[in-house]
């Protein structure tokens, strides 16, 4: 039987919740299809920096390199651990060393949910660049606490960085409708934003089948909202592809619903999926976090590792859950009942 080890960060806040429910789901589909999954939970969370001075420990690369995914909740707990300390300490650091340069974020509505849109039939997949950018952690303050200070954060664009984002968005459109949306602000930056557009049309040249166009940033943000069926792909830098799968969460319901993949595309190290959501200290503890976000990463999961047979069950049971009314909006269902409902559609196939 083939199995797979799965390393489990549930993290911090609802984390621990929503990832015990992904995990269930996911032993129910391992249990229907015949393959195994070894699940190691790692405690790594604010209490361990709290605990320890760090969120994971020194060796905790090390330890996670010898798994075939990683299963993520959510990292952060402001009021003991400030957010630029903890998520710098452990969600940060797995994607860059293990190079998931690919945040594959999907937006559509599940049967059943209604969006706040009157927009029904988008479907979306956000590509977000995910190991440099905006986010390279370059930067630094001057003159701090006087008169004259200066904070500087240096987003670095490299090309091998900027290429290899845009050749995989390129060929996720090309499996699709093949259309491409590449989102930067280059009439405002000038620097990395022309770059990113330069090498959006150099690689253009490769896919002759793909029609790609070119947004700003602002005016993307508007046709999420007004004219989402327009769009199919959508490729962004790091911080851009941050904001813009927030807001592509809102219009399929909310953060509940969205669900990402951290993908090392070359297979080289274990990928990661988590809910694109965070830690939601406000409903901590409440039982009423929506795990479907973290159940439909799970099925990005196993698509990942090979079981397409395990992610379509996945999917075709949350789906039945939300077609019956269950999790379909805030407070309506806790998070062990839509967890239920999901085990049973699993079980009834
Ligand atoms: P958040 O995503 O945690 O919460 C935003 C809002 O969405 C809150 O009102 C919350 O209750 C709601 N929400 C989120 N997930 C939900 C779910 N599954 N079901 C129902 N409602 C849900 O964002 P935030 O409040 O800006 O951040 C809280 C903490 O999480 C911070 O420390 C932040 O840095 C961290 N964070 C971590 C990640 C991550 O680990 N990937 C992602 C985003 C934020
Ligand atoms: C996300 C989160 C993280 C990010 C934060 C918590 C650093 O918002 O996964 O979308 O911006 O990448
Ligand atoms: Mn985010």
């Amino acid at each position: 039987m083939t199995s797979y080890k799965i390393a489990l960060i549930p993290g911090d806040g609802i984390g621990p919740a929503v990832v015990e429910a992904a995990w269930q789901v996911a032993g129910a589909v391992a249990a229907k299809e015949g393959f195994g999954l070894e699940g190691t939970s790692f405690p790594w969370s604010c209490q361990t920096y709290l605990d320890t001075g760090a969120m994971m420990p020194e060796d905790g690369i090390e330890t996670l390199r010898g798994h075939d995914a990683i299963l993520l909740g959510a990292v952060g707990w402001p009021a003991t651990v400030p957010d630029s300390v903890s998520l710098h300490g452990l969600l940060l650091p797995i994607r860059k060393a293990f190079v998931q340069y690919a945040n594959v974020r999907p937006h559509r509505l599940l049967p059943g949910v209604e969006g706040p849109l009157k927009a029904e039939g988008f479907d979306i997949l956000c590509i977000r660049e995910n190991t440099e950018g905006e986010y390279s952690g370059a930067g630094g303050r001057i003159h701090q606490g006087t008169a004259d200070e200066v904070a500087v954060e240096t987003a670095i664009f490299t090309r091998a960085g900027v290429e290899r984002i845009l050749r995989f968005a390129f060929d996720k459109a090309r499996e699709r409708s093949g259309r491409l949306a590449s989102v930067t602000k280059s009439n405002a930056q000038k620097h990395t934003m022309v770059f990113w557009d330069e090498t959006t049309r150099k690689i253009s040249a490769d896919y002759p089948d793909v029609e790609v166009k070119s947004y700003h940033i602002d005016a993307m943000a508007a046709r999420m909202v007004m004219a989402p069926e327009t769009l199919d792909v959508v490729v962004a830098s790091n911080l851009f592809g941050d904001i813009l799968t927030d807001l592509g969460a809102a219009i399929q319901g909310g953060l509940g619903f969205a669900a990402s993949a951290n993908i090392d595309p070359t297979r080289s190290g274990p990928s990661m999926f988590e809910p694109v959501h965070g830690s939601a200290p406000d409903i901590m503890g409440k039982g009423i976090a929506n795990p479907l976000a973290t159940i439909w990463s799970t099925a990005m999961m196993l698509e990942h590792l090979g079981e397409g047979g395990g992610a379509g069950r996945i999917m075709r049971a949350m789906e039945r859950t939300t077609a019956q009314g269950v999790g379909v909006r805030p407070g309506g269902h806790g998070t062990e009942d839509i967890t239920a409902a999901v085990l049973k559609a699993i079980e009834e196939e």
